[in-house]
């Protein structure tokens, strides 16, 4: 990667500079309470933001958290994430206010060397996602005036062309972080010439998100593995009713010719636990995968999928994971993922995890993170590396 990276940031010397660091501390969020329920992102960006305080750089970190619209939302605060990362890197994190307002140039400004600000969400400014470039640029124009230098360090969002990310790195020196760095060589691995067989294990709600990612990898892979909600417009396309499953009609079509055109390549569940009713009690069973009734919603695949899954696995070289195979928040249907989840550690094989998705999936039924080959932070932005597109905050990095 023609790229600089922190390294040669600190080279220079940082200490007494303003460094705005855009980090992706999007973290899930607990409905009811509003705790951060998995500090992931918080703890990945971590290391560039200690060698920045160990050089004595004024860091001033910046994040979006959700999809607020462009004014500020008090549900989408990022104060919640400042309090975390401060007991994190065991200091205190100034929080501005605002992003780019007077609270967040007077924190900047009172800043000592070694110390970090946290800005208020950059999407409670239209600029930030705005389509007009020069709204966009104004908006970075503004942010960019808080730092002498910018870090890269949102893999999960270097796939938007937004203004912390695809326009402030064409007004200031900048380079990638130790997160953007090692995410981008791992998953070019999986681009180059992966150890085979490759195996590809998709889930998550919608065909349409992965539609993209499919056409692209069916090529490269050895086998595509498809479980979790989007697996039942796959099932329709082979012709079986998938009662009142998630289904994407206008996708069928679609699913149809993605499996004629490699036969044999795209494995589906052969059973799925099916409910009453999408709730953590609802009266459920396992039934065929072309017997789904009427009245019934799959809701993870059963165990004779995992089962055939998992001996795919288990010959595998390269795995690359993305999406929860059932709704692994409730009890009840988190067989499916957890045991795929399982059989990845177990295989002898290069895994790669990503999405924030599968990752919290990861933490949160207590598995073992390190049996890993990575875990990624990026969800949409793994899967747009993996489809080859250019992503706006890398090629920025690279102007
Ligand atoms: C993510 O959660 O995938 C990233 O933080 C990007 O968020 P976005 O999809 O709202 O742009
Ligand atoms: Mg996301």
């Amino acid at each position: 990667m023609s790229i600089r990276n922190l390294d040669d940031l600190l080279a220079e010397g940082v200490s007494g500079r303003r460094v705005l660091v855009r980090a992706d501390l999007n973290v899930p969020l607990d409905k009811q309470t509003g705790d951060i329920t998995d500090d992931g992102r918080i703890r990945a960006v971590l290391p560039t933001l200690s060698a920045l305080v160990q050089a004595g750089a004024k860091v001033v970190v910046c994040s979006h958290l959700g999809r607020p619209k462009g004014t500020p939302d008090p549900k989408f605060s990022l104060r919640p994430v400042a309090g975390r990362l401060g007991e994190l890197l065991d200091a205190p994190v100034h929080f501005a206010e605002d992003t780019v307002g007077e609270s967040a140039q007077s924190t900047v400004a009172g800043l000592a060397d070694g110390q970090v600000a946290l800005l208020e969400n950059l999407r409670f400014n239209a600029g930030e996602t705005s389509k007009d470039d020069a709204e966009r640029g104004a908006f970075a124009d503004q942010l960019a005036a808080l730092g002498d230098a910018y870090v890269d360090d949102a893999f999960g969002a270097v796939h938007r062309k937004h203004a912390s990310v695809h326009d402030v790195p064409a007004r200031l020196p900048h380079v990638a972080g130790r997160l953007v760095l090692r995410e981008v060589e791992v998953l070019s691995k999986l681009t180059g010439a992966p150890e085979r067989p490759y195996v590809v294990v998709l889930g998550g709600s919608k065909v349409s998100d992965k539609l993209a990612v499919i056409e692209a990898l069916l090529p490269t892979v050895d086998r595509l593995l498809i479980g979790g909600g989007m697996c039942f417009t796959f099932l329709k396309a082979q012709g079986h009713e998938v009662g009142s499953s998630l289904l994407e009609e206008e996708m069928v079509e679609t699913c149809r010719n993605l499996l004629d055109r490699a036969p044999g390549k795209i494995l589906l569940p052969v059973d799925v636990v099916a409910a009453d009713a999408f709730a953590p009690d609802a009266a459920h069973d396992t039934v065929p995968a072309d017997g789904i009734p009427s009245h019934r919603l799959g809701l993870d695949i059963g165990p004779e999928t995992v089962a055939g899954f998992a001996a795919v696995l288990s010959q595998a070289k390269t795995i690359f994971w993305n999406g929860p195979m059932g709704v692994f928040e409730m009890a009840a249907f988190a067989n499916g993922t957890r045991g795929v989840a399982e059989a990845i550690t177990k295989a002898d094989a290069f895994s790669v995890v990503g999405g924030g998705d599968s990752a919290a999936a990861v933490r949160a039924l207590g598995l073992d993170e390190s049996s890993f080959g990575h875990i990624s932070t990026g969800g949409g932005a793994s899967l747009e590396y993996l489809e080859g597109k250019a992503l706006p905050g890398i090629a920025a990095l690279e102007n």
